[in-house]
């Protein structure tokens, strides 16, 4: 089991979850975070901390999507190192909050 961070991160990149989470799991690509599975222990602290609600359990979203997201966040913290500190936001986030389908937008590299 682990949490996943889900497409509303995308461009927007608020990293208040980094600061709560007690087992540094977050992984900072150029316009998103992923969870490592591996490390994170369910404690979903880091929920309600995101302002655009990008971060699940699984249960809280259908499985097709938490599973998507779950490969997503698996591979990509694989790559990228670990995040501990809250930055700005992307420059952007505010207008990226409310846009919809931002995966293709997803930046691996
Ligand atoms: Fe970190 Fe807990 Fe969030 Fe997992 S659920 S990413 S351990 S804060
Ligand atoms: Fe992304 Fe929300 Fe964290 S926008 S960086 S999951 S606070």
């Amino acid at each position: 089991m682990t949490h996943v961070v889900t497409e509303s991160c995308i461009n927007c990149k608020h990293t208040d979850c980094v600061t709560v989470c007690p087992v540094d799991c977050f992984f900072e690509g150029p316009n998103f975070l992923a969870i490592n599975p591996d490390e994170c222990i369910d404690c979903g602290v880091c929920i309600p901390e995101c302002p655009v609600n990008a971060i699940f359990a699984e249960g809280d979203i259908p499985q097709e999507e938490f599973n998507k997201w779950a490969d997503i966040n698996s591979k990509l913290s694989t790559r990228w190192p670990v995040i501990t500190k809250m930055k700005p936001a992307l420059p952007e986030a505010e207008e990226w909050a409310s846009r919809k389908d931002k995966l293709i937008f997803l930046k691996k590299e």
